[in-house]
């Protein structure tokens, strides 16, 4: 009897996610290394935090795979882009990345809809939710750093920044869980 829940389509995405969320781990590992180079020790240890955290979303793929009875196929995983020049670039490229792998999440969301696998639809809810945190904290970041690096902002401002950095939770809050006595 075929024990396989997935069809060969959503595995295969399943299985593509599974190297993209890896590679997302590469590019915060990489950032991580090159903001430590340039003396921002707190973006650096944010960024190391959340190559885990990318990590931990590649084993939920892998994890979902195997318990679907479906194939898991580890690929190798593309290089990490070049070290931006300086802070400002990393987040907006941070950004980037973040906005396009919510893309590929959302194209296995519609797949899933269109052939009606209710089961993936819902583990996928998981990755739509998180994306939006992901974003927000990405978008977070860039607006504080806007103001540390307005050219009339104290100096210290991105000091500041890049120590308060090393304490950040690594989720940002989600809008469902705000009331109007806690916004
Ligand atoms: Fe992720
Ligand atoms: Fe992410």
């Amino acid at each position: 009897m075929d024990t396989n829940r997935l069809s060969k389509t959503i595995a295969a995405a399943l299985n593509a996610q599974m190297t993209k969320e890896a590679h997302a781990s590469q590019i915060y590992l990489s950032y991580g290394a090159w903001a430590d180079s340039q003396g921002f020790g707190g973006i650096s240890n944010f960024l190391f935090r959340h190559a885990e955290e990318e990590r931990n979303h590649m084993m939920k793929i892998l994890e979902y795979i195997l318990k679907r009875g479906a194939e898991v196929e580890v690929t190798a995983i593309p290089d990490p882009p070049k070290n931006p020049t300086v802070i400002k670039y990393c987040f907006n490229k941070i950004f980037a990345h973040e906005v396009d792998n919510t893309k590929a999440v959302y194209k296995i969301v519609k797949l899933s809809f269109e052939e009606e696998d209710w089961a993936t639809w819902n583990f996928m809810q998981w990755f739509v939710k998180e994306q939006v945190e992901e974003e927000t904290l990405a978008k977070d970041l860039l607006d504080k750093l806007k103001i540390a690096e307005n050219e009339k902002a104290d100096k210290n401002l991105l000091y500041s920044f890049d120590r308060d950095l090393k304490s950040t939770p690594d989720d940002a809050s989600s809008a469902e869980n705000v009331t109007a006595n806690n916004p």
